[in-house]
């Protein structure tokens, strides 16, 4: 059979080929009907004829791997997103972490630093702010280059400043930026607690011991396969004891590594690495 729907299915495995053998990017565990709605996307917006014709400016223009990997990794996002997940992090992590000398929290897939912003809002609003490190990361190199700006179009703040709001915060939101223009720049004391870099949950490993992992709306992109690697590594990074934040869609669940982890709300997709190591299987 090879109708021009097969021809299609074909040029995309061929695309993602060529992405990992020319540049390193691996999207095959990526979930595939996403995915291909983006490849398609890409191809309609360079104006190719199909995914196929993607391939060679894959090859012959890497100038072109910034704007294929931002238009593949989907870097939506907002700060204080799902308000109750952060009152929740507010009222039932921090306080715990509260008793480290130095809190290390990993945001894994970080867009443009929303969450690390609101994140660091929240350790300030619980006096841990000096004691924090927000260590955020992504693949999607544009995103990081403006998140590690703080720098967000004034129109996005009245939705950050509501969501704020519905997490408890605890004062005005414009108290963390500067307003300048159409434009705000989150507050220096905010941005020099996070390191923004470049790690891929596909293929790169762990690099931090961690008390606190954010990795939220990022695993609904992968397949089974890849969630479990994923999942692992963040089972390994943990400190005992350590938290697990998920997005709202994503859950433990079901994982290979569920039994290393307690749950503490399943509504909010907090989990915690067990004390002990009894029940890990390599
Ligand atoms: C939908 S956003 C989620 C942003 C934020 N965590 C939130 O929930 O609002 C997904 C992010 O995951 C990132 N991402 C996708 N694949 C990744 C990978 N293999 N390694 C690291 N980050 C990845 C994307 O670049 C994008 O910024």
């Amino acid at each position: 059979m090879s109708g021009p729907a097969v021809i299609e299915e074909r040029a995309l495995d061929l695309f993602v080929q060529a992405l990992h053998a020319c540049h390193g990017y691996d999207f095959s565990g990526y979930a595939r009907a996403s995915l291909k709605r983006r490849v398609e996307q890409l191809a309609a917006d360079l104006g190719v004829a199909g995914v196929g014709h993607l391939i060679p400016r894959l090859i012959y223009e890497p100038a072109l791997l910034g704007d294929v990997i931002a238009r593949l990794s989907v870097p939506v996002s907002e700060m204080f997103r799902d308000p109750e997940v952060f009152a929740a992090i507010r009222e039932q992590i921090l306080p715990v972490l509260s008793s480290h000398p130095r809190i290390n929290v990993w945001q894994a897939g970080c867009a443009q630093g929303e969450e690390a912003y609101s994140m660091a809002i929240l350790a300030e609003e619980a006096g841990l702010l000096s004691r924090c490190r927000f260590y955020a990361t992504d693949i999607n190199d544009q995103a990081l280059a403006r998140a590690a700006e703080g720098i967000f179009t004034a129109p996005r703040i009245a939705d950050f400043a509501r969501n704020y709001e519905r997490a408890g915060g605890q004062a005005e939101f414009a108290d963390y930026y500067r307003s300048r223009y159409d434009l705000v720049c989150m507050r220096r004391a905010l941005r020099e607690r996070v390191v923004f870099a470049h790690h891929n949950l596909v293929t790169d490993g762990v690099f931090a011991e961690t008390h606190l992992i954010m990795c939220r709306n990022v695993l609904i992109y992968f397949s089974q396969d890849l969630k479990e690697r994923v999942l692992r590594l963040f089972a390994d990074s943990l400190v005992r004891g350590g938290y697990l934040v998920l997005g709202t869609r994503e859950t433990l669940q079901f994982s290979a590594v569920a039994d290393r982890f307690e749950t503490v709300s399943e509504a909010h997709r907090i989990y915690r690495l067990k004390p002990s190591r009894v029940a890990h299987h390599v």
